[in-house]
């Protein structure tokens, strides 16, 4: 028998009508048997200080909580000036802290992530995947979920309405329980 994955959602925009978001609540909408998808709130982390990180403020608390009890982390970045956006890198330095302390040691994870430009998100994708290595996080390597032109797939509502991208995203979430089982 499977056994339950715990999947945490990660997402780098902050923006209320994001496409990111979208992506990331379609995939709580398709989420395979046996998988759960939290979805974290960064959005009151403060910037990152090193002064206080030993007395880290209660939201860096509950991210590293979080993440900690997750069995994978899923991802939804957008590209800004060719990488991740500042307040998911942010997010991530605070998780990833005090040093030998880092929260991501060890966790499968997976990427998606749109943007309204041509090469959605690729490049922000290869950046978070470099900073992979330090954290120690073991990604999913396939399928990519770049979604381009993003603004034609998701509708008023905040609908992922894309078909192909949609199943995309349901294969990403099988692949990532079937890895995550396989790390275990
Ligand atoms: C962008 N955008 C963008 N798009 C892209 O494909 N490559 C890029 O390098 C950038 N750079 C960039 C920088 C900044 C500061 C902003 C605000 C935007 C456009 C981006 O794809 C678009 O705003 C998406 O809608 C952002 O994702 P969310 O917020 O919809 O999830």
């Amino acid at each position: 028998m499977t056994q339950e994955v715990k999947v945490l959602g990660i997402v780098g925009s902050l923006r209320q009508a994001s496409y990111n978001r979208a992506l990331m609540r379609a995939a709580q909408e398709m989420v395979p048997d046996g998988m759960t998808i939290e979805v974290a709130d960064i959005s009151k982390l403060p910037l990152f200080d090193e002064d206080i990180e030993s007395n880290a403020p209660q939201e860096v608390k509950t991210l590293k909580q979080q993440i900690e009890a997750a069995d994978a982390i899923l991802f939804a970045t957008p590209e800004y000036n060719y990488s991740v956006p500042g307040v998911l890198k942010n997010a991530i330095d605070w998780a990833s802290r005090p040093y030998g302390n880092n929260s991501f040691d060890g966790k499968p994870a997976a990427i998606m992530g749109a943007s309204v430009g041509m090469l959605g998100t690729g490049r922000a994708q290869y950046h978070l995947r470099q900073m992979f290595v330090f954290l120690n996080v073991f990604p999913l390597n396939t399928p990519e979920v770049m979604v381009p032109f993003a603004s034609d797939k998701v509708n008023g509502e905040g609908t992922l309405t894309d078909e192909k991208t949609r199943e995309k995203i349901r294969e990403l979430l099988q692949a990532l329980a079937a890895w995550t089982q396989k790390l275990k």
